[in-house]
């Protein structure tokens, strides 16, 4: 083995490990799907509170992002995640045991609360261990983590489904939060969380275990030169330089979302069964079969993030699911008058996953990891995953009634238009950060670039910071 695979090979481990909240992630969203049909009978529940027991998650998640990334910021990322896995155990194990609706609700508002701070938690450490040449591949294997988290949920709601053992489906994933937490007392902290601490020294430490070298001068000093003198504070988040990274993080959360993703991974049984598809074991097995489509095509972008770059994928992507909710829309209108027109459903199904797990699936979350300043990484990165909880949440709320107000066709139709929309944003504004270190990134944002220039590297040598002042 060379040195530069053994090395590699250590941060590969340690990335699997913190990975694992991208798992638990994936499987305590995905379980509810299978689950919630044998709560309803077990607890005799209104459509109202099986809506509050769906939704309970998503709320726990924007509540847990949006408040924990300035703990981040002074606990560090480690600590985070060993507290996340620590909540994923209660929330898991409160929600098995549930004596009544009132503590399933509450059990599954802490396993969504474990699920906001894992889910920005996870790829902000990632990007911060990364070498930057594998920066891509690393932070999405959390996205990886989640699709294999949601079809493992999958698995799991149809193993149980006979004996309509709800308690088990939730349960199980504590097993994955005890390996997580277990995998996460052992995982070095950010070297880069650590310089802003000024622990300089520690910091040397961890980078020479994890790039598997003594020589890490180099990147040790790009870290310490690019943290500014500002205090990492809300009114650092807000001023005038920070809003470009605000504008990109924003909009990628919101696009990641509103172009109609959950409405497949939370129901496609439902839009199967709009489609034609009267067998419930048959819709079932086809969400299998699509939570399988979303991990293959999520393994194919794994190692073209940094070959390609982040840029052209999002493009290409964000075209796919364009042509594919288009066609989604074209089959529902004409439903009925052709009966290979449920196929063309289907197929625009698949093709609308597979486009997403290659593009808005992994890089929402690492652009937004890559981005912001140090200082404010954790509260900027934690502010825009919340907003994206937020539009989850409202795409998981509203799906149904778009379908009663403008019909199937037309809510796809909706979806394809903020395609258009997500597609003229990144065409404009998202920079193409592959190959750059985020020292190089936050360089060029304290130059006062914007937009694609972000990315760019402002000059070969990064030692030589002109000023540390930021640019209004
Ligand atoms: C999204 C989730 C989605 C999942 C599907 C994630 O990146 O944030 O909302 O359910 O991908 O793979």
């Amino acid at each position: 083995m060379t040195q530069s695979s053994k090395s590699h090979l250590w941060v590969y481990t340690i990335s699997a490990f913190a990975a694992l909240a991208g798992l638990l992630f994936g499987y305590d969203t995905g379980v509810i799907s299978g689950a919630i049909l044998f709560i309803r009978k077990d607890f005799v529940l209104s459509s109202g509170s099986t809506e509050i027991i769906v939704s309970a998650v998503l709320l726990g998640a924007l509540i847990g992002s949006g408040v924990s990334g300035k703990i981040t910021d002074i606990l560090g990322r480690r600590k985070v995640l060993i507290g996340t896995a620590i909540i994923f155990i209660i929330g898991s194990v409160s929600s098995a045991f549930a004596p009544s609706i009132f503590w399933l609700i509450i059990g599954r508002i802490i396993l969504g609360i474990a699920i906001g701070v894992g889910s920005f938690t996870a790829p902000l450490y990632l990007a911060e261990i990364a070498p930057f040449h594998i920066r891509g591949l690393l932070v999405s294997l959390n996205q990886l983590a989640i699709t294999i988290g949601i079809v493992l949920s999958y698995v799991i709601d149809f193993s149980f489904a006979n004996s309509g053992d709800w308690r088990w489906m939730l349960g199980l994933g504590v097993i994955p939060a005890i390996i997580l937490l277990v995998g996460s007392l052992f995982l070095p902290e950010s070297p880069r969380w650590m310089v802003l601490r000024g622990w300089n020294d520690k910091a040397r430490e961890v980078l020479k275990s994890i790039r598997n070298t003594d020589d890490v001068s180099q990147e040790l000093s790009e870290i310490e030169q690019s943290i500014g003198k500002e205090k990492g504070n809300w009114s650092m988040l807000f001023s005038k330089w920070m809003r470009p990274i605000i504008f990109i993080s924003l909009g990628l959360s919101f696009f990641q979302q509103t172009t109609g993703i959950n409405t497949i991974i939370y129901y496609a049984p439902t839009v199967l069964e709009i489609a034609g598809f009267h067998k419930a074991t048959g819709a079932i097995l086809a969400t299998l079969g699509i939570g399988i489509i979303n991990v293959s095509f999520t393994i194919i972008a794994l190692p073209l993030i940094d070959r390609w770059g982040r840029r052209p994928l999002l493009l290409l992507g964000l075209t796919g699911m364009f042509i594919s909710l288009a066609a989604m829309g074209i089959a529902f209108h004409f439903q009925g008058s052709l009966p290979s027109l449920k196929w063309i459903a289907v197929g625009s199904m698949v093709l609308y996953i597979a486009c997403f797990a290659m593009s808005l699936g992994p890089i929402m979350w690492l652009v937004i990891s890559e981005i912001f300043p140090l200082e404010i990484r954790g509260m900027g990165v934690s502010a825009a995953v919340s907003v994206s909880w937020g539009f989850n949440m409202l795409v998981a709320l509203t799906f149904l009634t778009l379908i009663d107000l403008f019909g199937a066709s037309g809510t796809f139709w909706i979806y394809a238009g903020l395609c258009i929309f997500g597609w003229l944003f990144v065409y404009l504004a998202i920079p193409e950060t592959k190959g750059c270190s985020l020292e190089q990134i936050e360089h060029n944002l304290r130059l006062g670039k914007r937009g694609r220039d972000l990315g760019l590297p402002a000059e070969k040598t990064l030692f030589k910071y002109p000023s540390n002042k930021k640019v209004a």
